[in-house]
């Protein structure tokens, strides 16, 4: 079974397809967007190994030729060496305005292919092939594209918009658990930001899903989309609601700064971990009430996440330190602290001007 889920974008309007299968059918999947039958795809090594064949082969049935690069797996790839490789590599193959670009991989491939796309002969088309459950349900979709630099992530970039979204759910059968679970703090987050009846049904169901229960996981990742699909054609380039996707982002950024954009934090485990800030903030600031991060937190422990600082392996810095990093997110307006805090689980909202000291003496508790 495929649901389809559009993001209405008027002239720049996508679907994104959602079930199993869909690599095995991605040639008929993208042979009509194509004017000429050649792809150029960009992949990761270790996505290579475990799909690039049955990719290969599908776009191969339906008579489009295929030329691949697999880049480095792993953030570093997020940067300006690897962007660079990629766009001559493209313009190596001769992709030309009218040819598609195919992004087969998690979120760096995602995000970095994207942003190729993006500038290459001033942008090309591209589809986005996500692998990773955390691609699935958030980097793929939107149009954030871009890469890090020395002065942080994401700070350079662009919106481009793919042209479609293959989410092949049997490829998070691939995934190790530590990864799967990375890419459900995206899940839940979505529920805690903006449907409450989602995350009480992934109370019940967030373990089957992560057992590997596949209409779990349709449910789970269509459920994810659709609210992102939602938010994105109302504010596209984040002049408002779209903010509420960063809920838990700003402490996310500044745990990965700390911990060096290491294998001691993954991207999904900081946003869990900074959901169940961001909802201890909230009560400390009288918000809501006590029983709401409470419900979190027993939730994320519930599946075997990382909930807590102290579940970051290693030392971290002084909480004036972690204030410092969040301060150089990119999000900040004029040096105040924006952050997105929550009325109850599903009602997220954005705070401006949120006291510097709340934000010290959480962080203070949180290391204590
Ligand atoms: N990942 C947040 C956004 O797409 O806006």
């Amino acid at each position: 079974m495929t649901n389809v889920v559009a993001v209405e974008l008027g002239d720049r309007a996508y679907e994104v397809r959602i079930g199993p299968g869909l690599i095995d059918r991605a040639g008929a999947e993208i042979a009509p967007l194509l004017r000429r039958p050649r792809v150029a795809v960009v992949t990761d090594e270790t996505v290579a190994a475990a799909h690039l064949d049955r990719l290969t082969a599908a776009l191969s049935a339906e008579g489009i030729a295929v030329s691949a690069l697999a880049l480095p797996p792993g953030e570093g790839t997020k940067g300006w060496p690897q962007f660079a490789r990629t766009v001559e590599w493209l313009l190596e193959q001769k992709v030309e305005r009218r040819d598609v670009v195919v992004a087969f991989g998690g979120g760096v491939i995602g995000d970095l292919v994207g942003f190729a796309a993006a500038v290459l002969r001033r942008g090309v088309r591209f589809v986005q092939i996500p692998t990773t459950l955390l691609a699935q349900v958030d980097s793929s979709v939107g149009g954030k594209t871009g890469i890090n630099t020395a002065q942080g992530k994401n700070l350079v970039g662009a919106f481009h918009q793919p042209s479609l979204v293959l989410a092949d759910i049997a490829a998070l059968d691939t995934l190790t658990p530590r990864d799967f679970l990375a890419g459900y703090g995206e899940v839940v987050k979505y529920g805690l930001l903006g449907d409450p009846l989602f995350f009480e049904w992934l109370e019940v169901e967030g373990p089957r899903m992560a057992a590997g229960d596949a209409a779990a996981r349709l449910r789970a990742v269509t459920r994810s989309v659709e609210m992102k699909a939602g938010i994105v054609a109302r504010d596209e380039t984040e002049e408002g609601e779209r903010a509420l996707l960063n809920l838990g982002h700003t402490f996310c950024h500044a745990l990965e700064k700390a911990t060096g954009y290491s294998d001691r934090l993954l991207h999904g485990e900081g946003v869990a971990i900074g959901c169940a800030l961001a909802f201890d903030l909230s009560a400390r600031l009288g918000l809501c009430a006590q029983e709401a991060p409470s419900r979190v937190r027993a939730h994320l422990r519930a599946m075997g996440m990382k909930v807590d600082l102290s579940d970051i392996p290693g030392d971290l810095p002084g909480p004036e330190v972690l204030l410092d990093l969040m301060g150089q997110d990119k999000k900040v307006i004029d040096g105040r602290l924006r952050f997105i805090l929550a009325r109850d689980i599903g009602h997220a909202f954005v705070a401006e001007d949120v006291p510097a000291d709340a934000v010290l003496s959480l962080l203070r508790a949180a290391q204590a």
